[in-house]
């Protein structure tokens, strides 16, 4: 019924490029937040698992002489602009349906509004439920970016959340008919 399972998202070189980089364990934590906000509010759980798990997938590294450097990339961040771009060509790549992709783009571009000068924007369901996992994950001064998770157990969990997803399109596929 899906094209692309969120486990083709995952283990794609991109993707393990960016999130080994951003943190596979807090994406992993994200995605499965958003699946259960997205069943709670009716929300295409595939949809926002994918969002979620892409998330922060435009993350630069700020260091300066070594350290992290808060301060540097509070001010020049654009990892959500980053990060919407490079979720659509990968989704893209990965044979997407371009409706989803686009959806999944956009709820990665609007999941922080740190970046924006006016942040007022209404945001769909989506892309709250994507803002609101990604802040119940969050740890203070970042720290949420280095938990680390071997990657048999992230497998796992990405492999979980898919028969989770695929049940749950297939009930409300069942309701339809
Ligand atoms: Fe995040």
């Amino acid at each position: 019924m899906r094209r692309v399972k969120l486990v083709d998202v995952f283990t794609h070189p991109i993707s393990q490029k960016y999130l080994n980089r951003s943190g596979v364990a807090h994406a992993i934590k994200v995605a499965q937040y958003a699946v259960q906000l997205a069943v709670k509010h009716e929300v295409n759980p595939d949809i926002a698992a994918k969002a979620a798990l892409l998330h922060d997938i435009g993350h630069y590294e700020w260091y300066t002489d070594g350290e992290w450097d808060f301060e540097e990339y509070k001010k020049n961040d654009i990892h959500a602009i980053k990060g919407a771009e490079r979720a659509h060509r990968l989704l893209i790549r990965l044979g997407e349906d371009r409706q989803n992709a686009k959806e999944i783009a956009l709820a990665v571009l609007l999941h922080t509004d740190s970046y924006l000068p006016d942040k007022t924007i209404k945001k769909t369901s989506l892309q709250q439920i994507i803002s609101s996992a990604d802040e119940m994950d969050e740890e203070p001064f970042g720290k949420h970016h280095y938990r680390r998770i071997p990657l048999e157990e992230a497998l796992h969990h990405v492999m979980q959340l898919d028969k989770e997803i695929d049940l749950h399109l297939m009930s409300e596929y069942r309701k339809s008919v």
